[in-house]
């Protein structure tokens, strides 16, 4: 069995367990890993990101009782209940599916009572979107045992609110979009502004490596940039008003602005970043493998613009670039700490997991973990049902 399958298999187990016969419907959602285009999407630019072969299902049916969501915690058994008129964040992993069901309601959707199990290997915390992947598995599950269409863009857009408003996390839109637009054979190329996703073949492998560094500052250091690129805008909007984005802007309106150079550092790589980001597509779209001097380029950017690389993403990167047959790689994700992905001939790639792992234990001392993944779907029914699309 396929590791999806039993992800999917894994959820119905719980289900079985925490209330007794069949879910109606299977369904599931990746993680992500971002190709290039970081820190854009809140910027109104443009990201490649793939969805992975790490997922999260969850198994979904009907209860007859009042409106509240039955929902599984672990393997054990053990049932949560979160009562539709009343959702609250409680600072746990079920504000996800809260803020996910309190969006839900929020647009109109009666929500019925509900028995929800999940079961996921998505690494939490590591940067490769096991949130968005909850989220959105959650909204599908929801929607397809209603009978609605997915509207996955539409779905996307509503995690992504959930996360900001019920969460607390300012995040784009990125994550949620791979989460449910994700294509097998496919990077997709997203804009922000407004939010589109058009599939770009891509069949590479790529090398994942979670540095294994807890993200104590990410939501902190995040927020921080959020408001930096907001107060870059402001600035430049004062030189041309009708500047749609920060992404939008060109290095000669950035250069004409009156700004902090902290917060002129960080317009320059989002401006930059979009500029690589389409170069990579016109390789891809002319047949050619994905250019790792951009990947390079980028990170570059990311730890001297942007600085939200570390130590550790610095040393990995730096490492695997030294790899024959590596041809790039950057930190991916928000970035301080979390993962880097790199680029190459899928052996080059195979041949540098363990060695990289040996000496970075020894150099950091922290144990690195490392994914070979190619791109996957996104959402999409694992058993049941009949929904699709
Ligand atoms: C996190 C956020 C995304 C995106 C990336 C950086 O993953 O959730 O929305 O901003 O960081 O590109």
């Amino acid at each position: 069995m396929g590791n999806d399958a039993m992800i999917a298999e894994e959820a119905r187990d719980h289900f079985i367990k925490s209330f007794g016969g069949e879910p109606t419907l299977v369904v599931s959602a990746a993680g992500r890993v971002n190709l290039i285009g970081e820190h854009v999407d809140y910027n109104g630019g443009e990201a490649l990101p793939i969805a992975i072969q790490r997922r999260t299902a969850v198994a979904i049916r009907r209860h007859d009782g009042a409106a509240t969501t039955r929902i599984n915690s672990g393997g054990t058994g053990g049932v949560l209940t979160l009562d539709h008129a009343r959702l609250a964040r409680k600072r746990k992993w079920t504000d996800y599916p809260a803020g996910v069901l309190d969006q839900l309601i929020g647009a109109g959707i009666e929500v019925p009572g509900i028995e929800v199990a999940v079961a996921s290997d998505v690494p939490s915390g590591s940067g490769l979107s096991s949130s968005a992947a909850l989220e959105v598995a959650f909204g599908f599950a929801v929607r397809s045992l209603l009978g609605l269409p997915p509207e996955r863009v539409a779905l996307a857009l509503l995690c992504q609110q959930a996360e900001r408003q019920f969460v607390g996390v300012p995040c784009g839109a990125m994550d949620q979009l791979s989460a449910a637009c994700g294509e097998r054979g496919h990077a997709l190329y997203m804009h922000f502004d407004p939010a589109t996703v058009r599939p770009v073949p891509f069949t590479e492998s790529v090398l994942i490596v979670d540095t294994a560094v807890p993200r104590s500052l990410r939501v902190s250091a995040y927020s921080e940039r959020v408001d930096e690129c907001a107060a870059a805008l402001a600035a430049i909007r004062v030189v041309d008003p009708a500047v749609p984005s920060l992404a939008a802007a060109s290095m000669e309106q950035l250069a004409a602005a009156t700004m902090d150079p902290i917060v002129r550092r960080r317009a320059r790589h989002v401006i930059s970043e979009c500029g690589r980001v389409r170069a990579v597509v016109d390789a891809l779209a002319a047949g050619r493998r994905f250019p790792g001097e951009l990947a390079v380029a980028s990170h570059e950017s990311l730890r001297d613009d942007y600085a939200c690389s570390s130590a550790e993403l610095d040393w990995i990167v730096e490492y695997a670039l030294r790899a024959p047959g590596v041809t790039g790689a950057r930190l991916t994700g928000a970035g301080w700490g979390g993962c880097a992905v790199v680029f190459g001939e899928p052996g080059a790639l195979e041949a540098l997991q363990h060695p990289l792992i040996r000496d970075y234990e020894q150099a950091m001392g922290h144990k690195a973990r490392a994914w070979l993944v190619t791109a996957d779907d996104g959402a999409r029914v694992e058993a049941g049902g009949g929904a699709s699309g």
